[in-house]
């Protein structure tokens, strides 16, 4: 059911812990399953992401996904970051069965929280990111599961 990368990612996550110094810092939820994703930036003077970790309380398509999207945003930039989709970081792990994609949206949006987090902080916007929602299916039309 699950491709060797996601099971690599999910016994050996990537970046998994606290950041002590992280100037931007998301968590959201997935109010479908009640897992919760948080996500901690370290950016420098230079918007370059220098570090990056996650917590989750998840399934382990979420701690693989968000494993594999901390490595996929470690050294980029912000507007480099912010182009790292869900999709993307399924691809990166050779696919995930159709049940398990809601999960990888909580990286992508966990992302994109501790960014959101970080221009408030700083005074900047940054181009494309919306206000966060508070849980990933915030607002979502359609009841079947999106790509
Ligand atoms: Fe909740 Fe996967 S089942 S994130």
């Amino acid at each position: 059911m699950y491709t060797e990368k996601v099971m690599d990612h999910f016994q050996h996550p990537r970046n998994m812990g606290e950041l002590e110094n992280a100037n931007g810092v998301g968590t959201v939820g997935n109010a479908k399953c009640g897992d919760i994703m948080r996500i901690y930036l370290d950016i420098d003077d230079k918007q370059i992401i220098r570090d990056v970790k996650f917590k989750t309380f998840g399934c382990g398509a979420a701690v693989a996904t968000s494993s594999m999207a901390t490595e996929l945003v470690k050294g980029k930039s912000i507007q480099d970051a912010m182009a790292i989709t869900n999709k993307a970081v399924m691809e990166a792990l050779d696919g995930l069965p159709p049940v398990k994609v809601h999960c990888s949206l909580l990286a992508e949006e966990a992302i994109h929280a501790a960014l959101w987090d970080y221009a408030q902080k700083n005074g900047i916007e940054i181009q494309g990111l919306q206000k966060p929602k508070s849980d990933i299916h915030e607002g979502e039309e359609d009841e079947g599961e999106d790509y």
